[in-house]
């Protein structure tokens, strides 16, 4: 058995109760100041005060003692919504948004994600392959230990199925947890232009059942947005991802007030992401079915439109998740410091709740609480080492990664 003692470190994590954390809950976190860590084989065997964690080293034989030096440590942060598969970067469209245009012209003009549908459609798998880990393993430095990554840039079957293969291959390469969504509703694909209709029937007949038979992506998600898909649509395409044995998300409300909250919470979605224009009625709703908003900082920030609400959806009872959104268009970044910074600074949180939306909320939403999101006994042992005394190291340093010292992932150090 590989052991390894972590010691002399001041602990900060939330404790998982079986569920999302919501309203009081999502600020609480147990502290650890004179702390340390047990691992056995990647998990953690034991944790708590130094004291109590030496006591069950006793005897044992250890492999590895790692003094901390009282940094601070918490759970290795989940990003629960990323495009990170694809080809490319658009500089050019950001500069055309930074001057006026907006994303939805760009996208009815054929650009925005379309332009990177075609990029990734002539891609070769490995070209693919190399720059998707390359993003996770950027992440990964700067604390990401566990991820979602959504398709939706191939929008027809063999590049939507290249996509969820390279979205795997990338996660074993890079070492990280990922968790695939599909999302082959993400735009209507330029040879359906005039008949949006077929392309959702491909979608529901011949791309959902691949998907699911071939067991490579956990998720559904539809982009419900005005222009793209409509609540009907992403009704019928859900409901048929459920019936395959599929998780429910919804990209919701975005840009328009369409009704996504809602949806999600009548469809009892796991989430319900973006939120920038979500109705009360629709909050209220997924408070109701304890669906997780995934909110998406960044991505406010470089559309350069108000932040989600975060503030009173923790104050109504939905439970908050953050995530980078890392895609070409709207975010291209995929760093969670910066999102959780924006999340203190921009939106109000804490940094205590912003670490548990950043963590276990997250995990919650990507159906892998029961291995991370906590730093618990018996779930792996993910952490972070900051160089700083307690999480608000992160807002205060603006996201920067120095307030990374270490990272490990099931107890091995990958940065
Ligand atoms: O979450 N809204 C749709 N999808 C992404 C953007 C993808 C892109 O522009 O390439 C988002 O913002
Ligand atoms: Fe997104």
């Amino acid at each position: 058995m590989v052991r390894k003692l972590f010691r002399n470190a001041r602990i900060y994590t939330p404790r998982d109760l079986g569920e999302p954390l919501r309203g009081r809950d999502q600020g609480s976190l147990t502290a650890f100041p004179e702390g340390a860590l047990l691992v056995e084989d990647g998990l953690l065997a034991a944790i708590g005060p130094e004291k109590e964690v030496l006591d069950r080293v006793a005897g044992g034989q250890l492999c590895q003692e790692v003094d901390l030096e009282g940094m601070c440590v918490i759970p290795g942060l989940v990003d629960p919504h990323t495009h990170m598969c694809f080809v490319g970067t658009r500089e050019r469209e950001f500069q055309m948004r930074c001057e006026g245009t907006s994303y939805l012209e760009i996208l009815a003009a054929g650009g925005g994600i379309l332009s990177t549908v075609q990029r990734v459609r002539q891609a070769r798998e490995e070209e693919l392959l190399a720059e998707t880990t390359g993003r996770m393993r950027k992440a990964m430095a700067m604390g990401t230990t566990t991820l979602e990554v959504k398709s939706g840039y191939g929008l027809n079957v063999q590049d939507e199925l290249k996509m969820l293969r390279v979205i795997d291959r990338g996660a074993r390469l890079a070492g990280a947890d990922v968790s695939p969504t599909f999302l082959g509703a993400h735009a209507i694909p330029p040879e359906f232009k005039n008949s949006p209709g077929e392309y959702v029937d491909l979608v529901v007949e011949e791309m959902l059942p691949r998907v699911s038979q071939q067991g490579i992506a956990r998720f559904c998600d539809v982009f419900c947005e005005e222009g793209v898909f409509s609540p009907d649509e992403t009704r019928r395409i859900l409901r048929r991802a459920r019936s395959l044995g599929l998780g429910l998300k919804i990209h919701a409300d975005e840009i328009k007030d369409t009704g996504g909250a809602k949806l999600a919470a009548e469809l009892e979605a796991v989430s319900a992401e973006h939120l920038l224009a979500a109705s009360n009625e629709g909050l209220k709703a997924m408070a109701e079915k304890g669906v997780i908003a995934i909110l998406l900082p960044a991505t406010a920030l470089s559309l350069r439109k108000p932040y989600a609400r975060a503030r009173e959806m923790i104050q109504m009872g939905v439970p908050v998740a953050l995530a980078t959104d890392c895609n070409p268009g709207s975010s291209y970044t995929n760093s969670m410091l910066l999102v959780m910074a924006l999340a203190v600074l921009g939106m109000g949180l804490s940094a205590e709740e912003a670490l548990v939306a950043s963590t276990i909320n997250g995990a919650y939403a990507i159906g892998m609480a029961q291995k991370v999101g906590t730093l618990e006994v018996g779930k792996q042992a993910d952490f972070v080492v900051l160089d700083g005394e307690t999480p608000w190291i992160i807002p205060y340093s603006l996201g920067a990664q120095s307030s990374v010292r270490a990272v490990y992932k099931r107890g091995e150090r990958v940065s």
